[in-house]
């Protein structure tokens, strides 16, 4: 099944899929073009992923700031989610993918959020890969929500009150964060890919990727394949993760 050089998997994976609309450019078609071609390559790459035995596979797909884009580009991605969905589900499911969405999708159009729905629940007893499309995803809402969440959470129970517990920990918010015990217990990725040679997070699980080894290249999304993905895991596994501690330490 994993016929990769190594034995140093990444458990999870998280990757900023950039570059559509330039690829779309550079072939003189409108920018859906390219999202129509990123989300062929996205399938590809999930399948890819499932393969190699990987457990988590996070892509982010649109963002909270993606709304400031033009109301043709916002509402063609909606689209795209769902034929998305009708196109590729039944392979996902045979896959044994098991699908879930972060971020506040439910702010979507109904029938992309009635769509997203369907893939989740068809997906919810796959015990393979757990794929995860973050959606009006960012990570500093992502953090906000956490915390609003645990002062809510005191307020209710009273809890410092009652415990004496006033400081919020980092542990209290990471659980509480849309990948936290608290809701889909998704470990922090330990490699975080970037497509189309841009260098930053752009907002991306800002939070849990303190310690992810990071990969940019400079292949446009809808370019990425199943070659350069191997060759990227396979750099990442000769990387030497220290968490801020010395090699030996660690050891
Ligand atoms: C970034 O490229 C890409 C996005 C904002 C959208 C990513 C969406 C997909 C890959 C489509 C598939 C998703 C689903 C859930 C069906 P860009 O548009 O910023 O490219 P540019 O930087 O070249 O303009």
């Amino acid at each position: 099944m994993n016929d990769l050089k190594t034995n140093n998997l990444p458990r999870h994976i998280a990757i900023i899929m950039d570059g559509n609309g330039r690829w779309a450019k550079h072939r003189g078609k409108p920018r859906l073009f390219g999202h129509r071609a990123g989300a062929t390559s996205m399938k590809k790459i999930v399948i890819a992923t499932a393969k190699m035995g990987i457990e988590y596979l996070t892509v982010y797909a649109f963002s909270t700031e993606n709304w400031k884009r033009s109301t043709e580009e916002v509402s063609g991605l909606f689209k795209l989610i769902i034929q998305y969905v009708a196109s590729e589900l039944n392979e996902l499911i045979d896959a044994n993918v098991h699908i879930n969405v972060i971020g506040d999708y439910k702010k979507l159009p109904d029938a992309s959020v009635k769509a997203l729905d369907k893939m989740i629940d068809k997906t919810k007893y796959n015990d393979g890969l757990k794929f995860n499309i973050a959606i009006n995803y960012g990570g500093r809402d992502d953090i906000t929500r956490a915390v609003n969440q645990i002062i809510r959470e005191r307020e209710i129970n009273n809890l410092s009150f009652k415990t004496g517990k006033t400081e919020v920990t980092e542990d209290d918010i990471s659980k509480h964060l849309y990948t936290g015990k608290m809701n889909f217990d998704i470990p922090d990725p330990d490699l975080l890919i970037r497509t189309s040679g841009e260098q930053r997070l752009s907002n991306f699980l800002i939070w849990q990727s303190s310690y992810s080894e990071l990969i940019f290249t400079k292949t446009l999304w809808p370019d990425f394949d199943e070659e350069e993905y191997r060759s990227l895991i396979e750099a990442y596994s000769n990387r030497d993760r220290r968490y801020g501690g010395i090699k030996e330490e660690i050891k």
